[in-house]
């Protein structure tokens, strides 16, 4: 199967979502090639992950979209090097910055995560230890890290907590989780990956739930690390509106397949692949977020299937015709934009000319 990784810097630029100014060619910071992931269950193998390919590269934001369930948080994992006991990559690679992460077993891959890679957690009570007060676990991070003396790690993680707008950071660095809010939780999850300056950021819902003026503080803050530090950022969100926003590129999962990659401002103006389209129209203007969605017709299939069919989407689409049982991989389109589909959005002129000329 074709395992294209659309990638800006091979390109030379990158589109900025709104602007037209590039960005000086970057190198690759992640490299996701052909990755599938499966989870042994007792009722059947759940395939969460087939054909999966996606690079980002220094200084870029990313935005991952899609339905509940369609693998972006078991994306965002196997690139952290964190399985569920229950999962098994059984198929591609994972690079950062050159390295095989595949190879990097327990100690290796530890020393790269919280310094190099860091990821905000979707839940973040679960993430945090609750019998730590977080100003500490800020010093964990950097104690494990870097090689600042006691008072200055102290220093700086009140200067984290004060990054993420905690009030009164001096005093919020002795709390207990169980003793700041469920927004105050996640400020905290996200200074704690935020306090190494990582080069590669996974960010699983970072705002959600977070008032407007936070979220909007703490996205200034991925960007302004992005801009001056060169951090690659994997945005998972189910606002779309944020995505366009703060995202140079978005691709977009259905049931374990990334459909469509391309830059921000393309995919929301012409996407091509029906689903990328339907996600876009449910999403009411204002809201903009999947959560406020008009339900998109149909469900995911159940990944235990043993007869998926090549297109997850068929059975939900109104395009299907016979081509789209063979087999598919992502197919450039267009500059950086890639879709995974038979019969792509935007060529109805040319079968209208071939029908006509038949
Ligand atoms: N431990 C597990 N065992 C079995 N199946 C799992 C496990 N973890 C995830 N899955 C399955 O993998 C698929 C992808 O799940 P994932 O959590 O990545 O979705 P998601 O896109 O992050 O959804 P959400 O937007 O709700 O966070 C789902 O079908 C889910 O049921
Ligand atoms: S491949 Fe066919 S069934 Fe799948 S999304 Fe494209 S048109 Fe629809
Ligand atoms: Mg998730």
């Amino acid at each position: 199967m074709s395992a294209l990784i659309p990638n800006a810097a091979a390109e030379g630029s990158i589109a900025i979502s709104g602007t037209a100014a590039p960005k000086a060619p970057a190198a690759l910071l992640l490299e996701v090639d052909q990755l599938a992931v499966e989870f042994r269950t007792r009722s059947g193998t759940v395939r969460a992950l087939e054909d999966v390919s996606l690079a980002l590269a220094e200084g870029e934001t990313v935005g991952l979209v899609g339905e509940s369930g369609s693998g972006k948080s078991v994306l965002s994992f196997a690139a952290m090097g964190i399985q569920d006991p229950a999962a098994r990559i059984t198929a591609g690679s994972l690079r950062f910055a050159g390295q095989d992460l595949l190879a990097h077993k327990g100690a290796a891959m530890k020393a790269l995560r919280g310094r190099e890679m860091a990821m905000i957690f979707q839940n973040p009570r679960v993430a945090l230890n609750p019998i730590r007060a977080v100003g500490r676990q800020i010093e964990d991070v950097l104690a494990r890290h870097t090689d600042l003396h006691a008072a200055a790690r102290r220093r700086r993680a009140i200067e984290c907590l004060a990054e993420v707008r905690i009030p009164d950071p001096e005093r919020r660095y002795a709390a207990y989780p169980f003793e700041l809010s469920g927004g105050m939780c996640q400020r905290v999850m996200i200074a704690i990956a935020l306090a190494c300056k990582p080069r590669l950021l996974i960010a699983d819902e970072p705002t959600t739930g977070l008032d407007v003026t936070t979220q909007a503080a703490i996205m200034r803050l991925i960007s302004e690390l992005s801009a001056e530090r060169r951090m690659a950022t994997l945005l998972i969100t189910h606002d779309l509106g944020l995505a366009r926003e703060y995202c140079d590129r978005i691709a977009v999962m259905h049931a374990g397949h990334i459909v469509e990659v391309g830059p921000t401002e393309t995919l929301f103006a012409a996407p091509r692949h029906p689903y990328t389209e339907r996600l876009i129209a449910a999403t009411p203007v204002g809201a903009a977020s999947l959560d406020d969605l008009a339900a998109i017709e149909g469900n995911l299939p159940d990944l235990r299937r043993t007869d998926l069919p090549s297109c997850r989407f068929a059975e939900r689409c109104a395009r299907r015709g016979r081509e789209c049982d063979a087999p598919l991989g992502l197919v450039a389109v267009g500059a950086q934009h890639s879709v995974a589909c038979h019969r792509p959005l935007g060529t109805e002129s040319a079968e209208a000319q071939h029908v006509a000329f038949a």
